[in-house]
């Protein structure tokens, strides 16, 4: 299937290009590059170099491309970033994401895969948190993504576009290839941060909370591979071209595991310990954040490849250690 990524040089975008390419799809990519990586996008996949607000460059890559499915990465993704500058959020991901969706409407393309995330629950009144979960997200960042989700279904009535929307909980974890990985400019995800401070590029973590409603009293996140989000962007965008009603799905692995047992496990992994500091609570984290995925499984077959966490850290240590500057090196 011919696929237009939007923000397919950034870190699940271009995981995702990257399967798309080995599950035999054809993928191109519209990236503006202003977070993403030229250097990302495999050889031989069409790179669109352009920007969401820019709908000539929009409709030009449709019209040249002529995807028969669209994935929609493109768009800002810090939480704390959302609450200090809330235009950039709202307009990135609700302005862009509907220029894409009117753009998508003139070239006769009805198929869309969308990147949603855990951010749209807020805090969760139960855990695992299913789909049907009441949406109170506590930060511009969740608020986008989630009228973002509601934009699509009006699409849908009015325009006859189908979507899948994908919440992920915590990606992580790199290409098993080693050749991509993560790569952010502020970053502010634990794990790249706790690699980091193994090879020297930052004295120490700090643990943000230590005072939580759980059992040693740190945030509980549910780790999901990077190339188990790919894998099932490209089970949504089959589901889609075969005829499936548009619907949202989890992504996590079901299974929680807090900041000490992160550092824990990556201790393991690199062999010595990591150096870190108890420091305060980070505004607008909820304590606990664990997916349900049944829905994931039952209706996509989703299967995730590498559930375990070792293995996450395992992949993105590979990636971290080979690429000390990222796409930089
Ligand atoms: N953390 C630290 N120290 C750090 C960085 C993170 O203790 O230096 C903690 C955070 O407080 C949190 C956990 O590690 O408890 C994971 O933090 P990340 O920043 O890696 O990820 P988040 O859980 O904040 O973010 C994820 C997704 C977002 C999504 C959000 C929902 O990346 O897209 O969950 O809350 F919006």
């Amino acid at each position: 299937m011919r696929i237009l990524v939007t923000g397919g040089a950034g870190y699940v975008g271009s995981h995702t290009v990257w399967e798309l390419v080995a599950a035999g799809h054809e993928p191109a990519v519209f990236d503006d590059l202003s977070k993403g990586h030229r250097a990302a996008v495999p050889e031989g996949v069409p790179l669109f170099e352009g920007s969401l607000a820019d709908r000539a460059a929009l409709d030009e890559a449709l019209a040249s491309f002529q995807p028969e499915a669209v994935m929609h990465f493109a768009g800002s993704t810090q939480v704390g970033e959302s609450v200090t500058n809330p235009g950039l959020y709202f307009r990135n991901n609700i302005c862009g994401g509907l220029n894409l969706l009117d753009a998508m409407v003139r070239a006769g393309v009805r198929n869309i895969v969308f990147s949603s995330t855990a951010a749209v629950y807020g805090e969760p009144t139960a855990v695992p948190i299913p789909e049907d979960h009441p949406k109170a997200p506590t930060n511009p960042y969740g608020e986008s993504k989630l009228f973002f989700e509601a934009i699509l279904r009006r699409y849908e009535t009015a325009h006859g576009i189908r979507s899948i929307a994908l919440r992920y909980f915590n990606a992580a974890g790199a290409h098993p290839s080693g050749r991509i990985g993560e790569d952010h400019t502020p970053e502010t995800h634990l794990i790249p941060i706790v690699l980091q401070a193994v090879l020297g590029q930052r004295d120490k973590v700090t643990v943000f909370g230590t005072d939580y409603p759980t059992e040693d009293g740190t945030c509980i996140r549910d780790y999901v591979h990077v190339c188990d989000l790919a894998a099932a962007h490209i089970l949504a965008v089959e589901a889609l071209a075969d005829g499936a009603p548009s619907d949202a799905f989890n992504l996590g692995n079901g299974k929680g595991f807090s900041v000490r047992q992160v550092i824990d496990v990556a201790e393991r992994v690199v062999g010595k310990p990591i150096p870190y500091e108890e420091g305060p609570r980070r505004a607008g984290d909820p304590a606990v954040l664990v997916a349900s995925s049944e829905k994931a499984r039952t209706t996509l077959g989703w299967r995730p490849a590498y559930p375990d966490l070792h293995t996450i850290i395992e992949t993105a240590w590979r990636w971290h250690k080979e690429h000390p500057n990222g796409y930089g090196a």
